[in-house]
């Protein structure tokens, strides 16, 4: 199996994320770090505890990690992912306490400790990942390679070029993409593939269990949002699709590519610069998703998630 670790801003596709990280076999959970994002660090965190309470995981050690960007201020995702972070479902409270360590410090300790190469599934800003780096570079030999959850080949979601997880946090993005290390990006362009549709929230809810019952509860809300705020019909299942691909690479095709992090624009900073046609002459940085089989990834997220409860 796979040694992962899971750092997140649930966030209702975090949700999804977690719940495939915890319920797919070929994945070993062995923490979760939580960054400002979605929403407030106070709140994601809470919301990243009772995620994994609901789905009955014990024994993942969970740390609270930064609370804004390296540089400026955090603007939350309230306008799509509600005040909690997680509108939509009841959620029951925590069952389990946060480690008393900052999220950088719980990545060194399960790096150094695991022995093995750990793969970093990162699901918001890429703030905790990027301070891992610059603050650890002891064990950044221990880290097999890093899938992240943002940016995009085409446009933005939160500005016209930028993506919410990059543009939160550029210089976090600028400093992981820079890093040297094998970087998968999973942008808007494959994720906007993945869409929550009907189908999908009825499957959840036939699932019978509490926990099919509150990922389509989950994705109901997320649906209202992304219908106000984007007229879309259905929304992406963004987030458990870094987790879907350490699992089973072969559900993406990518690309090696150069990436570079518009960090000045005018316009455009946080946007995700792309040379998808080798234009500019620099060394690819990047694995970069471009394709996605659609039907396995639901497939997988399906059963990891009937896997997870009764
Ligand atoms: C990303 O932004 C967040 O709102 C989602 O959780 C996802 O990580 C999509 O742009
Ligand atoms: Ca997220």
């Amino acid at each position: 199996d796979i040694p992962v670790i899971v750092d997140c801003d649930p966030g209702h596709d975090d949700a999804l994320a977690l719940l495939l990280a915890a319920g797919d076999p070929r994945l070993r959970l062995l923490g979760v770090t939580t960054v400002a994002g979605n929403q407030t660090l106070d709140k994601t965190t809470r919301n990243a505890l009772r995620i994994l309470a609901l789905a009955g995981v014990t024994g993942v050690p969970v740390a609270a990690g930064c609370d804004r960007p390296l540089v400026g201020d955090l603007v939350v995702a309230d306008d799509i992912h509600g005040s909690s972070g997680l509108d939509g479902p009841d959620l029951d409270g925590p069952t389990a306490e946060i480690e008393p360590v900052h999220a950088v410090e719980l990545m060194r300790r399960l790096i150094a400790e695991s022995g093995e190469s750990v793969t970093l599934i990162a699901t918001g800003p890429l703030t905790n990942v990027a301070l891992l780096l610059r603050r650890h570079p002891e064990v950044v030999p221990g880290v097999r390679r890093i899938v992240f959850m943002g940016g995009s080949t085409e446009r933005g979601n939160t500005t016209p070029y930028g993506e919410f997880n990059v543009v939160t946090d550029p210089e976090a993005a600028d400093i992981v993409l820079r890093s040297g290390l094998e970087i998968t990006m999973i942008g808007l362009n494959v994720t906007h593939q993945a869409l929550a549709t009907d189908e999908v929230i009825a499957e959840f809810r036939g699932m019978g269990t509490r926990v099919g019952a509150v990922c389509a509860e989950l994705m109901t809300f997320f649906a209202s949002t992304y219908r106000g705020v984007f007229g879309f019909d259905h929304p992406p299942a963004h987030d458990p699709i870094a987790v879907a691909a350490v699992a089973d690479p072969s559900i993406l095709r990518t690309v090696a590519v150069p990436v570079a992090v518009e960090l000045t624009g005018k316009h455009t900073r946080g946007a995700t610069v792309v040379d998808l046609h080798d234009r500019s002459g620099r060394t690819p940085n990047a694995e970069v998703a471009v394709g996605l089989d659609v039907d396995a990834f639901w497939r997988m997220l399906m059963a990891a998630v009937a896997r997870g409860q009764p």
